[in-house]
């Protein structure tokens, strides 16, 4: 069964076609990055505007290069949310168009559901497992208990942690979006020349909290002769603040497997997803704490950690082998937490 995935909730059109034997055949992805870098963030109007424009011929290419057609599909996959939206609001209703005419099933996919199951769509990952998601608009720490029902034991109580590299790469001059800046510029830096909060470190749970090590490293950038850092600065203070980021994450990441480990006994998988898993220096550090705490670390490859069209084809191809297709009046979500949808049935 071929499964096409819609991904248009924030500044990526993606299009994907996925098989239930989890053949990826097509996986297109339209960055909209050059649209939004002037304004060192994403607008919602303009990403909304473009995924207007772009989606149509996408899913076109995408079905192409897959060598099919609506007809040989077995249902549509779209991300309802959350998300901007004006985004959310084209793709999901492209998706019940094709539905409506092609009388396919719709699966209206929670976006963090689509993480949350992306890497079971490259590896034979049981229920339960731990997965820490770290993007531009979550970061959290759950309990996948199966397809529909996540437990969440932590999240940030203000940025998220990609928000949190893209503000650190703007406070040192750096572009956007910030984390691959920040990691590129912390490769020749020394983190351990200056000293910087590790906020929530050390407290019980499994919170995050990232605007506190933001406003020190932007009191540090401020007192710098100049009021701005040379390449030497730039590279330490990068460095610096991958190196307060690494540890908290470890830290949070060590109380979630302790309740993991209490709730289903040792071993597991940790699974790391979101745009911040990119980070070769975090993952590291997460395969050293994972090593540790006698769990599996399991990273899906780059392109399916960033918002892509495959991993909502995915979740769609799991929630339809569980019957769980939606109506066309399902509505697009802003706000859509994973844990709200409780679903009874277990894979
Ligand atoms: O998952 P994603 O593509 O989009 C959503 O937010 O859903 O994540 C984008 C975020 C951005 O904040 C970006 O700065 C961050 O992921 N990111 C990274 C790296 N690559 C992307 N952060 C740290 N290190 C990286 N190499
Ligand atoms: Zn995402």
């Amino acid at each position: 069964m071929l499964v096409l995935g819609i991904e248009t909730s924030c500044d990526e059109t993606a299009a994907a076609v996925v098989g239930d034997d989890r053949t990826i055949h097509a996986d297109l992805v339209l960055s909209q990055l050059d649209d939004h870098a002037p304004y060192g963030g994403v607008v919602p109007e303009i990403a909304a505007r473009s995924h207007v424009d772009h989606l149509d011929a996408l899913i076109a290419r995408a079905l192409d290069e897959a060598g099919v057609g609506f007809a040989d599909l077995g249902g549509v996959a779209a991300t309802a949310g959350p998300g901007l939206i004006g985004g959310v609001m084209v793709g999901l209703t492209t998706a019940k168009a094709i539905c409506a005419v092609r009388a396919l099933p719709l699966v209206a996919v929670n976006h963090l559901e689509a993480h949350a199951l992306s890497a079971r769509l490259v590896a034979d990952i049981a229920f339960p497992y731990l997965l820490l998601l770290i993007s531009g608009g979550h970061c959290q720490l759950l309990v996948v208990e199966g397809v529909g029902r996540y437990r969440r034991l932590g999240t940030t109580v203000d940025d998220a942690l990609g928000e949190a590299f893209d503000k650190a790469a703007r406070l040192l001059g750096l572009g956007y979006p910030g984390g691959p800046e920040i990691e590129r510029a912390a490769e020749a830096g020394n983190g351990a020349r200056y000293e910087l909060p590790r906020p929530m470190l050390g407290r019980p749970g499994c919170d995050f909290s990232f605007s506190g090590l933001k406003t020190a490293l932007g009191r540090l950038v401020a007192g710098l002769a100049g009021g701005a850092p040379g390449a030497r600065e730039t590279a330490d203070l990068a460095a610096s603040f991958q190196a307060a980021v690494a540890d908290v994450v470890c830290d949070r990441v060590r109380n979630a497997a302790a309740r993991f480990h209490a709730d289903h006994g040792p071993g597991g998988v940790l699974v790391v997803a979101g745009g911040v898993a990119a980070n070769r220096f975090l993952r590291r550090q997460l395969a050293e704490a994972a090593a540790r705490l006698g769990l599996e670390l399991v990273v899906p490859p780059a392109r399916l950690c960033t918002d892509n069209g495959a991993m909502v084809a995915w979740a769609g191809i799991e929630r339809l082998a569980l019957g769980l297709a939606d109506g066309l009046d399902a509505p697009a979500r802003a706000r859509w937490p994973l844990d709200e949808r409780r679903v009874p049935v277990e894979a």
